[in-house]
C-alpha cells in the first residue's frame, strides 16, 4: 500500500523522505532529555557529588533538546505538508484527466455525489497519511526500536521488563479492531443513508412545501440523523474501553521495570545505576510509541480509499479515434452488438468489485439514411442503452456500430457529435438565458437564427409569456416552464444544430395533452429529411416508421413494418394492445407518465 502511495507522490517522494528524517531527529531530541536526566538523577540517588557547572550544562542541553524537538517537528511537518498537498494536486489532476477520457455514461453513472467524494474526501484523506502518519509514524517507530536495542546492551533483563506494556496494548488494540469492525458496516450504512436523506430533503424542499409534507419529510430526516448518532455511539461504546486500555497502558513502559527491577537491584542481580538509566529510557519512549501505534487504526480505511481510487484511475477510457467523420452517407449499422453496464458489489474482502451485467445481446440491424427507424419494447428492454451506444456514451463490449461504413471508435467524439442530435427525456438547461441555451446547438448561430429555431420548435407562445422573453435565465424561467416547454427548448437546440442524424429517446414523454400537438409539430420540423432513430412508448407516433425494431430483454426479437409486425410478432402485438388500452383510459396513461 505504501508503495502505491509513493507512486502517486512521484517527485515529492524525496520531500517525504526528508520530512521523515527531520521528524526522526525531532523525536530523538525528545528522547535525549531523559538521557541527560540520568547523570543528574544517578548521583543524587547514589549520594555522589554533582558539580554545578556540569548540572548547568546538562540542564541547558535538556532545554536545547526540547526547543530543537519543537522546531524540527514543526519544520518536518511543513516539509511533509508541502509534499502532501502537491501529491494531492497531482492525484486530483490525473483523476480529472481520467474523467475527461472516460465514457460519459460511466461518469454520469458514478453520480455527482460519488465523484465529489472521490475528489474531495478520498483524496483528501491521503493528506493525513502523507503529511502525518507516514513521516511521524516512521520516526516514532524507529526511535523506540533504537532505544530498546540500546537498553538490551545495558541490561537485557531490565530491557525485557520494559517491553511488558507492549503485548497487552497490542492485544487490546486487536480486540478493538475486531469488535469495532463489526460495527463499522452498519455505521457506514447509517452515514450513507443520512447523507442521501439530507440531499433528498434539500432537493425536495419546494415540492415538500407545496404539498404540505414538511413534517413527514422532516421526521424522516431527523430519524436518519438520530439513527446515525446511535450507530456512531454504538461503535464508540464497543471500541472505547479497549481504546482507553491501550492508550493508558502503552506509555506505562515502567510498569514492570520499576517493581521487578527494584527487586533485582535489591537482590543484587542488577545495578541501581543501570535500573535508573533503563527507567529514564523507558519513560522517554512512551509518547513516541503511542504516536506510532496511533496511526495504525487509520490504515484499513486508507487502504480501502486508495483501492477505490485505484479502481477509478484504472477504468478503461473510451475508445476514441483521432479521425474526423468521413463515412459515406449516414446509414447506421449495428453489427452483433453486445453490451453490459459495469456494476460493482462488495467482494468477500470488503472491497468493491466490478462485474458486468449484459443488457444488450447480439443486436444487428441497419438504419438506412433518410429513413425513420423506431425502437419499441417494454421498459428496461434496452432501448435507451442502444441509443446511448450510438452516441458513444459507452463502448460496445462486442460487435460494432458504424455510420456510413466508419466505425464509431474511429471517429473523434467532437466530430461524431456534429453528426447526431440526441434528445432524451431529461435535457439539461444551463443557467444562462434561454437564448444561449438554444445557441448551444450551434455556437456560430446569430440571434436571428436562434429565434428562427425557437419559432420552429413552437417556443414563441410561452417565450412571449415570460417577462424577459428569450432572454430570461433558464433558472428563473425553469420554474415557470412546464416539462413539455422545457423539452421544446431542447428541441429548438437540436433544430439549430441541424445534424444529419436525429435520435429521439422518448422525447415527448413529458408532453401534457395540451402540449402534445405543439411538441409533435416541433419534432416534425426537427426530423425533416434526416436519418431518424426514435424510441417511443406511444406506438401511434411510429406506425409510419420505415422500420420498427422490437426489443425484449436486451434482444432484438422482431424487425419490420407496423402492419407486418402486428401479424408476425406476438411481442409487438402485446405492446400495441397495451397502447390501445391506455388510449381508452387516458387517466391511467397520464398517471403513468412522469410529471415535472
Ligand atoms: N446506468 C445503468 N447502470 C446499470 N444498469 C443500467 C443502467 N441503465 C440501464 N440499466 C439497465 O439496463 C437495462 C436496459 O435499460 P434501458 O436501456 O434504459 O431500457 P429501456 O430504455 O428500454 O427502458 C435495464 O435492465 C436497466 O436496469
Ligand atoms: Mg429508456
Amino acid at each position: 500500500m505504501l508503495n502505491k502511495v509513493f507512486e502517486y507522490a512521484g517527485s515529492h517522494k524525496k520531500s517525504i523522505h526528508l520530512a521523515s528524517f527531520i521528524m526522526l531527529i525531532s523525536v530523538i531530541m525528545g528522547v535525549l532529555p531523559f538521557l541527560f536526566a540520568y547523570p543528574i538523577i544517578n548521583p543524587l540517588i547514589l549520594g555522589e557529588q554533582l558539580e554545578l557547572e556540569r548540572l548547568a550544562l546538562l540542564l541547558t542541553s535538556i532545554l536545547v533538546c526540547f526547543v530543537l524537538q519543537a522546531v524540527l517537528g514543526g519544520f518536518g511537518l511543513n516539509v511533509s505538508h508541502k509534499a502532501a498537498y502537491n501529491t494531492l494536486l497531482g492525484l486530483r489532476t490525473s483523476l480529472q484527466k481520467k474523467m475527461e477520457n472516460l465514457p460519459l455514461g460511466v461518469v454520469e453513472e458514478k453520480g455527482t455525489g460519488t465523484i465529489k467524494k472521490m475528489f474531495v474526501d478520498d483524496i483528501g484523506s491521503l493528506e493525513v497519511l502523507l503529511a502525518h502518519s507516514l513521516p511521524e509514524g516512521i520516526a516514532n517507530l524507529i526511535v523506540p526500536i533504537m532505544v530498546y536495542v540500546s537498553m538490551f546492551f545495558i541490561d537485557w533483563r531490565l530491557a525485557l521488563m520494559s517491553l511488558a506494556s507492549i503485548p497487552v496494548s497490542i492485544l487490546a488494540m486487536m480486540i478493538m479492531y475486531s469488535v469495532g469492525m463489526k460495527q463499522m458496516g452498519p455505521y457506514y450504512m447509517a452515514s450513507g443513508k443520512m447523507n442521501n436523506t439530507i440531499i433528498e430533503y434539500v432537493n425536495g424542499m419546494e415540492v415538500v412545501k407545496v404539498f404540505n409534507k414538511q413534517t413527514e419529510s422532516y421526521e424522516r430526516l431527523s430519524k436518519d440523523i438520530s439513527n446515525y448518532r446511535d450507530y456512531a455511539l454504538a461503535w464508540y461504546k464497543t471500541a472505547w474501553p479497549w481504546m482507553a486500555l491501550y492508550s493508558a497502558f502503552l506509555p506505562c513502559t515502567i510498569i514492570l521495570t520499576l517493581p521487578l527491577g527494584g527487586y533485582f537491584v535489591y537482590m543484587g542481580y542488577a545495578s541501581l545505576s543501570n535500573l535508573i538509566l533503563i527507567l529514564c529510557l523507558s519513560l522517554s519512549i512512551g509518547l513516541p510509541l503511542l504516536k506510532a501505534l496511533g496511526f495504525l487504526p487509520t490504515m484499513p480505511q486508507l487502504n480501502y480509499k486508495i483501492s477505490a481510487l485505484e479502481q477509478a484511475l484504472n477504468m478503461a477510457p473510451l475508445k476514441q479515434g483521432e479521425n474526423d467523420f468521413k463515412g459515406t452517407g449516414h446509414t447506421i449499422l449495428y453489427d452483433n452488438v453486445t453490451f453490459g453496464y459495469p456494476l460493482s458489489k462488495m467482494g468477500e474482502n470488503g472491497q468493491p468489485k466490478t462485474y458486468i451485467k449484459n443488457v444488450i445481446h447480439n443486436v444487428s440491424f441497419t438504419a438506412r439514411a433518410g429513413e425513420k427507424t423506431a425502437i419499441v419494447g417494454e421498459s428496461g428492454s434496452g432501448k435507451s442503452t442502444l441509443a446511448k451506444l450510438f452516441i458513444h456514451y459507452y463502448d460496445v463490449l462486442d460487435g460494432s456500430i458504424s455510420i456510413g461504413g466508419q466505425d464509431l471508435r474511429d471517429i473523434r467524439l467532437e466530430s461524431l457529435n456534429k453528426q447526431i442530435s440526441y434528445v432524451a427525456q431529461d435535457q439539461y438547461l444551463f443557467n444562462t438565458s434561454l437564448l444561449e441555451n438554444i445557441r448551444i446547438g450551434n455556437l456560430a448561430a446569430s440571434d436571428d437564427e436562434v429565434m428562427e429555431a425557437a419559432k420552429k420548435a413552437q417556443c414563441m407562445e410561452f417565450l412571449n409569456r415570460l417577462p424577459n422573453g428569450i432572454y430570461s435565465l433558464a433558472g428563473d424561467a425553469g420554474k415557470m416552464l412546464s416539462g413539455g416547454e422545457r423539452q421544446r427548448i431542447s428541441l429548438a437546440r437540436a433544430i439549430l444544430k441541424n445534424a444529419p442524424i436525429v435520435v429521439l429517446d422518448e422525447a415527448t414523454a413529458y408532453a401534457d395533452p395540451e402540449n402534445e400537438e405543439k411538441m409533435e409539430a416541433a419534432i416534425r420540423e426537427l426530423v425533416k429529411g434526416k436519418t431518424l432513430i426514435v424510441i417511443a412508448h406511444k406506438l401511434p407516433s411510429i406506425v409510419d416508421a420505415d422500420q420498427i425494431l422490437v426489443m425484449d430483454h436486451g434482444r432484438l426479437v422482431a424487425n419490420g413494418k407496423h402492419k407486418d409486425l402486428l401479424e408476425s410478432s406476438a411481442e409487438y402485438r402485446k405492446l400495441w394492445d397495451a397502447t390501445l388500452f391506455s388510449k381508452d383510459w387516458k387517466i391511467s396513461r397520464k398517471e403513468g407518465e412522469k410529471n415535472v
